[in-house]
């Protein structure tokens, strides 16, 4: 790796914070007994880790029972369980989403077509928000699902969840939320926000990788769902397998801080992301936000620089990474599927450069990436402003 590499790209990854780490060690080498067994004192401590863990994911979401959570492998994963274990444990035949979701949304609900179920996906407004009336204005009587993500994975934008929800609830229908880039970075409260089913995933909060989690309520009513992995039984039937100790105390111990440091976590990315922004204006004026700045998560830019291209932009950043759209989409010649949905032209959704920021990022890198991207984007035809000029 390079050492002098600016890293933004935070919203397709996070590196595991050291405490967690730390917290997730023994678990590899000395306290590695499988969860399962019942028989002595190493499964025991395990099951014990993973019961610890759950509570932490739980308090992250605002749970209220420790049977509410599944440990799975990563928010893909819990996607699937969620929307493919519903439709199937009540025979739905209709499905609605953004058409914003992260494609293991989009592309699951369209391979349940054979099971005969339908899909409409609502796009969102200009500013990348979806609107509940829409949401609403797409329900049919046999509607089972609505499936719509806390915070986008492109554009940032944080969607009305709880507004959304009461649509939902109003007609009956069960409400599923894909909160991979929302959980730890804004409030999420399954409860008061009337979600049935949460996703969440470490790897975007400074946990490792390959671990996640599905709530599913259980009060007043328990929410259907059909296993998708079968075998041994473990979480309650829901997902066998052999538990991830390790990953899943990760998963517990970056729910616990990104809980905790939340609101300070925030606020530092919130003036980083300023500070870049305020250096570009500071030299031109011919850059675009895709999204509204108001409904945004902190820590995510989706801009275009003129009419670079990309692609072209990002291949000239050799020292600086961030991306062109969710690490899955990425090298999509047609543009970001988001910036599609949200109106804007083939040409258009192929200049989008995502940056996401960390409460890691410091101001000096945030310096070096403003002064490295405007010398690329102005090389690439970028207008600098006359104020800058002059
Ligand atoms: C909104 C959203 N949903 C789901 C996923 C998939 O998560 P995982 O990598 O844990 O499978 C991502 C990852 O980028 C995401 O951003």
């Amino acid at each position: 790796m390079l050492d002098n590499l600016v890293y933004l790209d935070y919203n397709a990854s996070t590196p595991v914070d050291e405490r967690v780490l730390q917290g997730m060690m023994p678990f590899f080498t000395q306290r590695y007994g499988n969860a399962s067994s019942k028989s002595h004192c190493m499964g025991w401590d395990a099951s014990s880790a993973v019961e610890q863990a759950r509570l932490q994911v739980l308090t992250l979401i605002g749970a209220k029972s420790p049977d509410e959570i599944i440990f799975t492998s990563g928010a893909t994963e819990s996607n699937n369980l969620a929307i493919r274990g519903v439709l199937e444990a009540v025979n739905g035949k209709h499905v609605i989403t953004s058409a914003i979701e992260h494609p293991c949304v989009l592309n699951l609900c369209q391979s349940l077509k054979p099971m005969g179920v339908q899909h409409t996906s609502i796009r969102p407004d200009k500013s990348g928000v979806i609107s509940p009336a829409a949401v609403e204005a797409a329900i049919r009587p046999d509607t089972a699902l609505i499936s719509v993500m806390a915070v986008n994975h492109e554009i940032g934008t944080i969607q009305p969840i709880r507004e959304i929800a009461e649509v939902a609830k109003r007609h009956g229908i069960l409400f599923h939320v894909d909160a991979a880039q929302g959980a730890g970075k804004v409030p999420l409260n399954v409860h008061k926000d009337g979600i049935d089913l949460l996703s969440i995933s470490a790897h975007k909060i400074y946990g490792p990788k390959g671990v996640g989690a599905l709530y599913r309520r259980k009060t007043p009513k328990e929410t259907p769902i059909n296993p998708q992995m079968i075998g041994g039984g473990q979480e309650r039937g829901i997902r066998s397998g052999t538990l991830n100790v390790p990953g899943i105390v990760g998963l517990g111990l970056a729910c616990h801080h990104a809980g905790a440091e939340m609101a300070h976590n925030q606020a530092i990315i919130h003036g980083l992301r300023e500070r870049f922004l305020n250096r570009v204006r500071a030299e031109t004026d011919q850059f675009h936000i895709h999204g509204c700045m108001e409904r945004r998560v902190a820590g995510n830019l989706n801009i275009a620089f003129g009419e670079v291209p990309a692609e072209k932009l990002i291949n000239a950043l050799k020292t600086i990474a961030v991306s062109g759209g969710s690490a899955c989409s990425s090298g999509q010649s047609k543009g970001s599927p988001v910036l599609r949905a949200m109106g804007y032209d083939q040409t258009e959704a192929t200049r989008a450069v995502r940056m996401s920021f960390s409460h890691l990022t410091t101001e000096k890198e945030v310096d070096i990436a403003s002064r490295i991207i405007l010398d690329n984007a102005f090389r690439l035809g970028l207008e600098q402003s006359r104020a800058h000029c002059a």
